[in-house]
């Protein structure tokens, strides 16, 4: 059975381990940007999208048959995603980023949130929303110009621009995945934050490691196999658990 604690009485050997750790893998899911108002798929339906099936907006197929639809939807949820901020959590994981000798980060966000804190070695299993690639052989794209039209090309080719994330049905980046693997296999400690382990493989990697903690508000698929379980929201566990490690460590409330 897991260790549980909550914020209020984080386990002291747990500060331990993480103090002394020389490499630590951290996996973020939707939960992670939950504080930030980031919201989830299909929070975002809201409104005209609404009468949409998950497939409609994020296939393949979806692209081929109206690349309109779907280039806008992904605009849409750009928009949200760009007006909201990094919370408290977002600034604890560059804490752990300065402190500790090697530090992986591996997120199924597609947001970019833990690059905008300035976190630097993280894996997007699952792409990034403010990142382009040619539909047609998944080469990405910087810039183009904008003539109106509707998704643009590449100024190169001609071929259509398609947002730089994974859709349904659509394989994990290979070379991030097997990198995910190795460093969580190899790490000391694996902490899962804000995902519900429901969503393969990146639900495996939890299990490759030797010691896992689980941030989460709520029971997940992941909890009763983890070594500690902190329950609350990562918002709030995180930054306790880096001032209760690092003491000196200032961070923005
Ligand atoms: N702090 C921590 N965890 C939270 C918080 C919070 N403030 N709020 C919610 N959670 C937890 C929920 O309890 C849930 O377990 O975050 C988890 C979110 O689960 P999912 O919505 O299933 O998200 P995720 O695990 O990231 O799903 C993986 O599936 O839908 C796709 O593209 C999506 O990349 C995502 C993938």
């Amino acid at each position: 059975m897991p260790i549980f604690a909550t914020k209020d009485n984080l386990p002291s050997q747990l500060i331990d381990q993480l103090r002394t750790a020389r490499q630590v893998v951290v996996l973020t899911g939707a939960g992670m940007s939950a504080e930030s108002g980031v919201p989830t798929f299909r929070d975002a339906q809201t409104g005209l999208w609404a009468q949409y099936e998950p497939e409609e907006l994020a296939t393949p197929e979806a692209f081929r048959r109206n690349p309109r639809l779907v280039w806008e939807w992904y605009a849409w949820r750009k928009q949200l995603v760009n007006q909201a901020q990094p919370n408290p959590g977002h600034y604890a994981l560059l804490a752990f980023e300065q402190h500790l000798p090697k530090f992986t980060l591996i997120t199924q966000n597609v947001d970019g949130m833990h690059q905008r804190v300035g976190n630097t070695n993280v894996i997007e299993l699952h792409g990034n929303i403010n990142r382009f690639k040619r539909f047609n052989d998944n080469v990405i794209v910087e810039s183009w110009a904008d003539n109106g039209e509707v998704p643009p090309r590449c100024p190169q080719t001609g071929q259509l621009l398609r947002p730089d994330v994974v859709w349904f049905g659509e394989a994990l980046p290979s070379k991030a995945l097997s990198y995910a693997f190795e460093q969580a296999a190899a790490c000391d400690l694996l902490f899962s934050i804000g995902t519900s382990g429901m969503v393969h493989p990146a639900a495996d990697l939890p299990a490759v490691a030797k010691i896992t903690i689980e941030i989460n508000p709520d029971k997940t698929m992941l909890t009763n196999s983890m070594t500690y379980v902190l329950q609350g929201a990562s918002g709030e566990i995180l930054p306790a658990l880096v001032k209760a490690t690092w003491p000196r460590t200032g961070l923005p409330e």
